[in-house]
């Protein structure tokens, strides 16, 4: 039998108790052993829930039974949760998480802490939810040099997207309906800027290449100044507008961004809408898998955690290894990155445009007083360079 804590009785921690809970015969029958939740943590009372039974207030409860293997943090936030893991990891115990704030912050030094005490730091759950990604990066694909990752990361903007797309509703209107139904947290800044994205394609891109991205070298934009208007424009080129985290290796250089992009139908994650997320991953030898799923939720996160869990429990005392150094991993800026640009101007001129942008397909009769341009393929720096000297651009989306 392996016996488990879990720290922080919230949303995902007690998802974690109920998946435990109603699918104890098909962990048993799988594992050919039994989960029992010893403890869960929590300074609240909760009179009446079946938990209470095994509810605890005191963290050194649990780290000195010498019984508890493995402790799900389920508490979120840097601390004490970062403290908590320390010593749960120093006592021998894995931790298996779905605190992505942590895991982005002190990945490196949880998992060199776990290796010293033949344990585990295991973390499916930070990252897209519900959806296999971390153990494909670890071990399916751990044979193969990754060339990209593009994901769309964050459940909250993809269901403001999809509803200003279907329902040609404006951003600031989408966002207040998903707040009062509680898709969208009542601060939504984390997801509508494109930080929660961004923090998540670090950790993947971390854990691709085996070494420290610090998030803030991403350039991350939200999408905040997507409107209407951009959407009949996309409607027009037969496309779509997502929000993309992408990390990019080209020969010895990496690339990471996160910002809207016009997406076409050619593209498997045109398909993903709503609260959904998914990862499209390219490799050099297996070519593209993508992972679909839900990206957050209760009981979807939380099974993930319990997958961490049966991998610890098949392999108790022992570390699973993975692989992320201290060593920082560059990344360039994106100046040298290519693509086409989307790109919105007062009525102008095509001679005019193109005198500047060169080769342009012309959008008109979208909108009133203006019109839109796709530009060929250039570097970032090169359209900057070309929009400043333009002057008067109203937008610009970066074409996939
Ligand atoms: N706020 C996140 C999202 C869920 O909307 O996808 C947790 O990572």
């Amino acid at each position: 039998m392996t016996k488990v804590a879990i720290l922080g009785y919230g949303t995902v921690g007690s998802g974690v108790y109920e998946v435990l809970k109603k699918n104890r015969d098909v962990i048993s029958n799988k594992l050919g052993d039994e989960i029992q939740v010893q403890y869960v943590l929590d300074l609240r009372e909760f009179e009446g829930d079946p938990v209470q039974e095994v509810l605890v207030h005191d963290i050194d409860q649990i780290l000195n039974d010498t019984e508890v293997s493995v402790v799900c943090e389920t508490m979120g936030g840097e601390h004490p949760a970062y403290e908590f893991t320390k010593r749960a990891l120093s006592c021998g115990k894995s931790v298996c998480t779905s605190n992505k704030e942590l895991v982005e912050k002190h990945g490196p030094e949880l998992i060199k802490i776990a290796k010293a005490h033949d344990c585990s730091y295991l973390f499916e759950a930070s990252v897209g939810g519900g959806i296999p990604i971390i153990r494909p990066l670890r071990t399916s694909l751990a044979q193969e040099e990754i060339l990209s990752i593009t994901g769309i990361l964050n459940g909250t903007t993809n269901y403001i997207l999809t509803k200003m797309e279907t329902e040609g509703l404006a951003f600031e209107t989408v966002l207040a309906r998903a707040q009062e139904k509680g898709y969208a947290e009542k601060n939504p800044d984390a997801d509508v800027l494109g930080l929660d994205a961004c923090r998540k394609i670090s950790i993947l891109t971390s854990l691709a290449y085996g070494k420290k991205v610090d998030f803030t070298d991403i350039t991350t934009e939200g999408i905040t100044a997507i409107t209407s208007v951009d959407f009949a424009y996309a409607k027009k080129m037969g496309a779509t507008i997502k929000l993309f985290a992408k990390s990019v290796k080209k020969g010895d250089k990496h690339y990471a961004l996160v910002a809207p992009f016009v997406v076409k139908p050619e593209n498997p994650l045109y398909a993903v809408k709503g609260v959904f997320n998914a990862i499209l991953v390219n490799a050099n030898m297996g070519g593209e898998t993508m992972y679909y799923g839900k990206g957050a939720g209760k009981l979807a996160t939380a099974s993930a955690v319990v997958a961490d869990v049966l991998d610890c429990a098949r392999h108790p005392g022992k570390h699973l290894n993975i692989k992320w150094n201290d060593e920082k991993l560059e990344i360039s800026p994106i100046d040298g990155a290519v693509r086409r640009f989307f790109v919105r101007v007062p009525v102008t001129d095509e001679a005019q445009i193109q005198d500047v942008f060169g080769e342009v397909e012309m959008l008109k009769g979208v909108a009133d007083g203006e019109c839109g341009f796709i530009t060929e393929e250039m570097t970032e720096a090169s359209y900057r360079e070309k929009a400043a000297k333009f002057g008067n651009i109203l937008s610009m989306i970066r074409v996939d």
